[in-house]
């Protein structure tokens, strides 16, 4: 039941070519792979295949019938013995798309077919060798009702068409990019269509499709620039060409994750395509633009070179995120683009590691690997490239990606490929660096200072913390990007290693080292990882009076906001120690003059004013105290709220005027700072900010205004809340996606009903139960964004959650996993949460038919418990 990275082996026969036949009907749908063979000399002769709930109609060796009553197969494998050198092997399995709730294979969603076959869904398809080293070329021929379904799609290109008797039709793909069977995609329906084109910089002309319920056609224009602007970028950037003549996107409503990247033909969750400024906020734009990019450089990062085996799958991941972020950094804004993406490892991969579910960036063994979709795997990995680039500079990294692409084009390849590729091409040493990949949990890394003639010694010390499995760690390589302030908020050129700038890239790689700088006549102030250049853990004793010092004239806008952050939480600390603790002067007058800035970018204005997440905060404690962590946080708000509430409100109407709705820098810079004043007006309770509140939404002309007003008075015990949930309702019942922010937004508010609330939106007649963005609307919004519903002393919440587990288990067995991991975090609380949180898992555990999936998640995170 265990996979092992240290069983790998390579199959006993490849799968050169695969033709597919799909014949799609109301009930059920027939699939024919007529798949050649090729033996792997020096293996069995066996040929194993997995399936998945697949009904066997027909086995044909070459040219003779099996009988199916002499062979080995189950639902779930198909084996054949004593095989010759080449075959063709065709196969007629019976499937039921219109049941397949998993929404893994080939299911329905809305009317329309479409597939997830990442990472081994292929195998509810047909019986296959559904593993990602097996790389074949695919001819795919689709027939289909012409009236329903006259749009069919597959990878690659189309190469013929024809209607056939009794209405039917048929069309024909040939891909001709060999691929893993987790690339394979089918769409068929009555879709609209947006085309436009891309030039390739040889001159290449690429049509570009999306392909979406006709009623969302106008909701795809932003959706395509990125499209546009991922090709572009990607061109300019690595020199990496799209290679197809047409590049396919698909919305589809019903989507377990994000997109998928297959071949020629991206399927996406619809939330991360349509969008227009009535029904999308700036957030979802960004998501957008993010999505599409990372799908699309899936197709050189996943696909032209693709993943050995699943616990490579930060091979693809890591790189691709960071690939995206990048992408994301040179379109907007890069310093925003830092801070969110810190934010977002923070909120989830550094709780991820604090937990039981804690696991290396190439994990060494799985139940399921779909619980290995993970922000370790994604965004920690992304962290791991990032480092490489900072270590070796830029040109040495695109050298690196070169040589990468160039030597393993069509291939599958391993995470020692890609170290190997980086260090052939920088003759640099990456060894020791690699423990990245194999060791789990954050480092903490502690900086001490001190100044003695012209000299700063930098004292650093590495710690590694135990995760699960691993005890024993190496110390490891961190790069730590270091410059120092004078008094006079300049940066300070000094001398080391021999070169004199204002900013060092040191590299940290033992338990203990010292670095020493010289140049300096006065002690000054270290600005430490810039750029958050580590995904670590920095302990470094500034007073507040040096944070505010940071906070104001550090360059990086990265440390900039990390100053206000560890200010926060240095004050919050201030508060917990001793309860009559105010905010002193100079504090304020550190907000005031931030707000006041007339040269700050209003988003750093407005994350420097954005406070540590509750889940942050809990997970740097062994038993937090939830209850004081709460409070010493509204307390920060409230105070600021009160003591700055004419700046606040300056701000908030100078953002206002100044916003005349644009989709731009400025104007999103504009709406966020808004946002972040009028919540920190509401924490005081004020009646005049409520009135703001129910103003901004009156009289919102887009969706970002709209959704800042709502959430607002989501947590406001006042009739004017439910006004605005009522009317927001009616004016959007008849938008899916929008409805789902309804749904959303009343499941985090804080709310002193909550539960009731989210209870009754579970029995809403819009809530189902299996359209994967309205679960994650209501439950994992309340598990994740609802710290004060969902960790409720009475232990209602989890036993809600757990309850939700249970029933979901029945029908998608991925989205029930999610949910249960909120649960693994339990030894971060207080005894008595800790015991109702593992009296809710183990009543999970203990259930009857538990999915691989959820038993994974609640069997690891009760180890030891
Ligand atoms: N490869 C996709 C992406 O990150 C994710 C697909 C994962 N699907 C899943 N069922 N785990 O772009
Ligand atoms: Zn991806």
């Amino acid at each position: 039941q265990v996979i092992k990275l240290k069983d790998y082996q390579q199959p006993n026969f490849w799968a050169k070519k695969t033709e597919l036949t799909f014949d799609l009907n109301e009930d059920h749908s027939l699939v024919t792979s007529k798949v050649h063979y090729q033996h792997n000399p020096g293996h069995d002769r066996t040929l194993t295949l997995a399936g998945l709930s697949l009904e066997l109609v027909s086995v044909h060796l070459d040219h003779e019938d099996l009988n199916l009553d002499a062979m080995d197969y189950s639902p779930e494998h198909l084996s054949l013995k004593d095989l010759p050198d080449t075959f063709a092997l065709t196969i007629t399995t019976k499937i039921y798309p219109q049941k397949n709730t998993a929404l893994e294979g080939l299911y329905k969603s809305n009317g329309k077919f479409c597939t997830q076959c990442e990472p081994e869904g292929f195998r509810r398809i047909t019986y296959f060798l559904d593993r990602p080293d097996v790389m074949s070329e695919y001819r795919t021929t689709i027939i289909a009702d012409k009236s329903k379904y006259p749009i069919l799609l597959s990878n690659g290109n189309p190469v013929d068409s024809k209607d056939l008797p009794n209405n039917r039709h048929q069309m024909v793909w040939h891909d001709p990019f060999p691929k893993p069977s987790y690339l394979f995609a089918l769409v068929a329906g009555d879709l609209g269509c947006v085309e436009d084109e891309f030039t390739t910089k040889s001159s290449r002309k690429i049509k570009l499709q999306i392909f979406v319920e006709k009623e969302n056609l106008d909701k795809c224009d932003f959706a395509m620039q990125a499209v546009k602007d991922s090709m572009k970028w990607d061109e300019d950037t690595y020199g990496l060409e799209y290679d197809l003549d047409i590049f396919m996107i698909v919305a589809v409503s019903d989507f377990n994750m994000g997109a998928m990247e297959n071949k020629g033909l991206n399927i996406f969750n619809s939330k991360y395509i349509l969008a227009n400024p009535e029904t999308a906020t700036d957030s979802d734009f960004e998501g957008i633009q993010s999505v599409v990019g990372h799908e699309y450089f899936h197709n050189w990062s996943g696909n032209r070179v693709t993943c050995r085996d699943w616990f490579q799958l930060s091979l693809k991941e890591g790189l691709t995120v960071f690939r995206d972020q990048e992408f994301s950094a040179d379109m907007n804004s890069r310093g925003v683009k830092r801070i969110s993406d810190v934010k977002v490892l923070r909120n989830s991969q550094f709780v991820e590691d604090s937990g039981p579910m804690a696991h290396p960036v190439r994990p060494d063994s799985y139940i399921e690997i779909n619980n290995f979709y993970t922000s370790t795997v994604y965004n920690k990995g992304a962290e791991v490239i990032r480092m490489i680039h900072t270590i070796l500079g830029k040109d040495a990294f695109h050298k690196g990606i070169d040589t990468y692409f160039n030597r393993h084009d069509g291939e599958a390849a391993t995470i020692e490929d890609f170290v190997k590729a980086m260090e052939d091409s920088s003759g640099a040493s990456l060894k020791q660096f690699t423990h990245w990949y194999h060791q789990a949990g954050t480092p903490r890394v502690n900086a001490e200072l001190s100044h003695q003639d012209n000299k700063v010694i930098l004292k650093l010390q590495q710690r590694l913390p135990m995760t699960p499995g691993q005890s024993d760690k190496h110390a490891q390589v961190i790069p730590i990007t270091t410059s120092f302030f004078a008094k006079d908020g300049k940066a300070v050129p000094f001398l080391y290693q021999g070169d004199t700038k204002t900013e060092h890239v040191l590299i940290f790689d033992q338990g203990e080292q010292e670095f020493v700088f010289e140049g300096f006549a006065e002690e000054p102030i270290p600005s430490l990882a810039r750029s958050f250049s580590a995904p670590i853990h920095l302990d470094y004793q500034y007073s507040d009076e040096q944070l505010i010092f940071l906070m104001t004239w550090d360059n990086d806008d990265f440390n900039r906001y990390e100053a206000a952050q560890n200010l926060a939480m240095s004050l919050m600390k201030k508060r917990q120690q001793s309860p009559s603790y105010e905010l002193p002067d100079e504090v304020l007058t550190a907000y005031k003059s931030l707000l006041a800035s007339k040269t700050l970018d209003p988003r750093i204005k407005a994350r420097a004013l954005s406070f540590p997440s509750i889940d942050y905060l809990v997970s740097l404690e062994q038993e937090a105290n939830i209850e004081a962590i709460f409070e010493t946080r509204s307390w920060l708000q409230e105070s600021i709220g009160h003591s700055c509430y004419q700046e606040l409100w300056d701000a908030y109407h100078q953002s206002h005027k100044q916003d005349s709705y644009q989709l731009d820098a400025e104007g999103i810079g504009n709406r966020e700072l808004k946002s972040v004043c009028l919540s920190l007006l509401l924490a005081t309770g004020k009646e005049d900010s409520v009135a703001l509140a129910t103003s901004l939404f009156a009289k919102s002309n887009n969706m970002t205004d709209t959704i800042t007003a709502l959430n607002e008075l989501s947590h406001v015990n006042d009739p004017r809340r439910q006004d605005a949930f009522k009317s927001f309702y009616d004016k959007w019942s008849h938008d899916q996606l929008v409805i789902d922010k309804w749904f959303a937004l009343q499941s985090s508010s804080y709310h002193d009903h909550v539960l009731a609330h989210v209870k009754d939106l579970l029995e809403h007649k819009d809530f189902d139960l299996l359209n994967p963005n309205r679960v994650y609307a209501v439950l994992r919004q309340f598990a994740r964004a609802n710290p004060k519903g969902f960790h409720h002393s009475n232990g209602e919440g989890y036993q809600l959650i757990a309850d939700y587990v249970l029933k979901i288990d029945k029908t998608n067995s991925h989205i029930a996993a999610m949910l249960a991991n909120s649960l693994s975090q339990w030894r971060r609380f207080d005894k008595g949460r800790q015991g109702k949180m593992v009296a809710q898992l183990e009543r999970i555990k203990a259930a009857e038919g538990l999915s691989k999936d959820v038993y994974e998640i609640v069997s690891k995170s009760l180890q030891d418990s």
